[in-house]
C-alpha cells in the first residue's frame, strides 16, 4: 500500500544511520571541541541490531520504500555491514541500496565484500584535494590520497558512477571547486557540490558562509561551458549539469530548496525515525521494536506518522526574513 503525507508526497526512500561514530571530525559536522573524549556515543546495546533494522525496513517497504541509503557517522565503522546489505537485498520491494562514506575504510577487501553483498551505489565525501586543507576540514589523520585509494578500490570491485560529495563553504574551499572538476572529469565519477547546511546546532552555521548554487555555477563557468541536465528521478536532491563531457551536481538546500518532492525518512542508529533532516521531534521505533507490539501495530503507527507529516523546513527557514535556530538533530546522528 502506498501512503502519502499532508502534501501528497509518497514515502520512497529510507536513509539508515548505522552508527553515530566517525573517524573524521569535519568542522561542519562533528567539531572537535564537542566530539572529544568526553562525548558519549551510543553503546552497542543502545543501537539497533541488524535484525531490528531489517524488521523496520520490511514494514516500510510494504508502504512503498524502494531505496535504502546507509549512512553514519561513518557506516564502514559498523562491523560486518555487508551482512546487513545482503539481508536488505532479499527484501523484494527494495530496488536500490547505496552508501555514503568518507571512503578511507574502503580497502580492497571491504569494497569487494560490499559489492558481493549487493550494494548498488557508493557516494564518497571529499572536500579538497589539497592535503593541508583536507586535514583542516576533515579533522582527521588521513589525506585525500587515502580517500582516492578507497575510490579506486571501489572501482576495481566493480562500482560504477561513484558520486563524490563536496561540501562547499565560502572562503574555505571555493578554490577547490575547479580542481575537483578537473581531477574527476574523465574518471567516471560525478562530483556534487553541497551548499553548507544548517543541520543540527553545533556547526555554527551562518548564511554568510554559504556558497550558493549560483555562486558555484559562476565559478565553474569561468572555465567550463555548462548546460543543465534533466533530473534522473522525481525526488533527486542534486540538480545536474554537464561540463566538457563530464557531469556534476549541486545540492542547494539553502538557495533552491527541494522539499516539494521529498520522499525520505531517516532512521538513526538508536532507532528514532525523523521525517525531515531538520526536524526537532522524532518517532521512537526502537521502543516499539523492543516491546511486544505486533508488526500490524507498528505498521499503523508508521502510517499515522507519514500521513501527519507536513515538513518543509528548507522552504521556510528564511521565511520570516530572519534566521531563528531551532533544536535540531546533529548530522552524525541523523545521517545526512
Ligand atoms: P542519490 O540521489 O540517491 O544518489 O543520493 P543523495 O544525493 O540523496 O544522497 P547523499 O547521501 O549523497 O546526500 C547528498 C547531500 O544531500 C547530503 O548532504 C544530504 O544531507 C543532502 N540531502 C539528502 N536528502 C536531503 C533532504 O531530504 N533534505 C536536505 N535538505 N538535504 C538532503
Ligand atoms: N552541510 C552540508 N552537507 C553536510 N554534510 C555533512 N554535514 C553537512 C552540512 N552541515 C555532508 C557530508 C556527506 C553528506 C551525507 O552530508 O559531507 O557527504
Ligand atoms: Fe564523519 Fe561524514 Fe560527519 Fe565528516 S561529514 S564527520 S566524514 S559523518
Ligand atoms: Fe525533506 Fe526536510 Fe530536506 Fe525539505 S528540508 S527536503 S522536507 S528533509
Amino acid at each position: 500500500m502506498i501512503i502519502t503525507d499532508k502534501f501528497a508526497r509518497k514515502l520512497r526512500d529510507i536513509r539508515i544511520s548505522v552508527t553515530d561514530r566517525c573517524n573524521f571530525r569535519c568542522t561542519y559536522c562533528m567539531p572537535k571541541e564537542i566530539y572529544n573524549s568526553n562525548y558519549n556515543f551510543f553503546k552497542k546495546s543502545e543501537i539497533l541490531s541488524f535484525e531490528e533494522i531489517l524488521r523496520i525496513t520490511k514494514i516500510l517497504a510494504s508502504f512503498g520504500v524502494k531505496k535504502v541509503r546507509l549512512t553514519g557517522g561513518e557506516p564502514l565503522l559498523r562491523n560486518n555491514i555487508h551482512l546487513l546489505i545482503k539481508e536488505l537485498t532479499k527484501i523484494t520491494e527494495i530496488k536500490d541500496i547505496s552508501m555514503t562514506t568518507n571512503g578511507v575504510l574502503l580497502s580492497k577487501k571491504r569494497a569487494h565484500l560490499l559489492k558481493e553483498a549487493g550494494l548498488n551505489r557508493l557516494t564518497v565525501s571529499l572536500d579538497s584535494l589539497d592535503p593541508e586543507k583536507f586535514h583542516k576540514i576533515s579533522g582527521s589523520k588521513y589525506s585525500p590520497h587515502d580517500v582516492l585509494k578507497g575510490v579506486q578500490n571501489a572501482k576495481d570491485s566493480g562500482f560504477e558512477n561513484i558520486k563524490i560529495n563536496t561540501v562547499v563553504k565560502k572562503n574555505i574551499n571555493e578554490k577547490d571547486i575547479l580542481s575537483m572538476l578537473d581531477y574527476f572529469k574523465d574518471s567516471g565519477c560525478i562530483v556534487r557540490f553541497i551548499e553548507f547546511m544548517d543541520v543540527g546546532n553545533v556547526n555554527l552555521w551562518e548564511k554568510s558562509d554559504v556558497l550558493s548554487l549560483n555562486d558555484i555555477i559562476n565559478i565553474i563557468s569561468e572555465k567550463y561551458s555548462v548546460s543543465p541536465l534533466e533530473r534522473n528521478y522525481k525526488s533527486e536532491v542534486a540538480k545536474r549539469w554537464s561540463y566538457d563531457g563530464g557531469e556534476f551536481g549541486i545540492i542547494s538546500s539553502i538557495s533552491k530548496p527541494f522539499c516539494g518532492d521529498c520522499s525520505r525518512v531517516r532512521l538513526t542508529a538508536e532507532g528514532k525515525l525523523f521525517t525531515c533532516l531538520f526536524a526537532s521531534n522524532s518517532h521512537d521505533v526502537k521502543k516499539l521494536l523492543r516491546s511486544s507490539e505486533s508488526n500490524i501495530s507498528i505498521s499503523n503507527y508508521l502510517m499515522d506518522m507519514w500521513s501527519e507529516r507536513d515538513d518543509r523546513y528548507s522552504e521556510t527557514r528564511m521565511s520570516k526574513n530572519s534566521y531563528k535556530p531551532i533544536k535540531k538533530a546533529e548530522m552524525s546522528y541523523i545521517g545526512g
